[in-house]
């Protein structure tokens, strides 16, 4: 079955590629990230700190398909909260089994650890990045359409905090896999990245 890992920093834009590939290949498509903002939320909701790791495993045990869907997880206080659960070690354990689940019937499967731990083997590897001020413009867009007031100063200083997480985690850190084929984001455009990405895989698998 074929796989394609996509990892990369955050708002990236490699939430967009996928989707784009997923349909543009007709494979199934999984955000991972999105099972560590629902962890979150949940902890949040329960009012429970993200640093709790009882409660955060028993979150991460409760996780199922149908809280990918709720709204909220998009929200920035959600998205902070993610990666501090995401340096729990055992919250990873739990969300393991989802995502090797999801791989094994073939598909495209965006996060941090995808071509690295989740799917070593995947058949084609991408790591997609862009400088910092720029995604944290894009993510700025994006949190004020979402009706989010918030600065972009934050969101810069946000975005570097959980980039530093997200890459000095001992377990699973966000790191580029060793056959990745990197594509830095910055001047590009979504269709750009859409299309550099599927000359690669065509040139791989198809
Ligand atoms: O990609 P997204 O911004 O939704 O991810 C939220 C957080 O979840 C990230 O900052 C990261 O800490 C964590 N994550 C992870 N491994 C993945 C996907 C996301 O650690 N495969």
């Amino acid at each position: 079955m074929t796989v394609i890992a996509i990892d990369g920093t955050f708002a990236s834009g490699k939430g967009t590629l996928g989707k784009r590939l997923a349909s543009h290949y007709k494979m199934p498509y999984l955000d991972t990230g999105k099972l560590y903002r629902a962890v979150a939320y949940k902890l949040m909701e329960t009012k429970n700190s993200p640093e709790n790791l009882v409660e955060a495993i028993n979150a991460a045990k409760e996780i199922k398909p149908e809280d990918l869907k709720i709204p909220e997880l998009k929200s920035g206080n959600v998205a902070v909260n993610a990666s501090k659960v995401a340096a729990h070690v055992e919250v990873r354990k739990e969300l393991l089994k989802f995502q090797k689940d999801f791989a094994k019937k073939g598909g495209i499967l965006d996060g941090r650890d995808i071509g690295t731990v989740i799917c070593p083997d995947a058949e084609v590897k991408l790591f997609i990045d862009a400088k910092s001020e720029i995604r944290a413009h894009r993510r700025h867009l994006e949190l004020n359409a979402n009706q989010e007031s918030i600065s972009f100063e934050t969101v810069l200083k946000q975005l570097t905090e959980r980039d530093t997480r997200d890459m000095n985690r001992k377990n699973a850190p966000l790191k580029i896999a060793a056959t990745a084929h990197i594509i830095d984001t910055t001047d590009m455009t979504a269709n750009d990245v859409f299309e550099n990405a599927r000359e690669i895989i065509d040139s791989i698998i198809f």
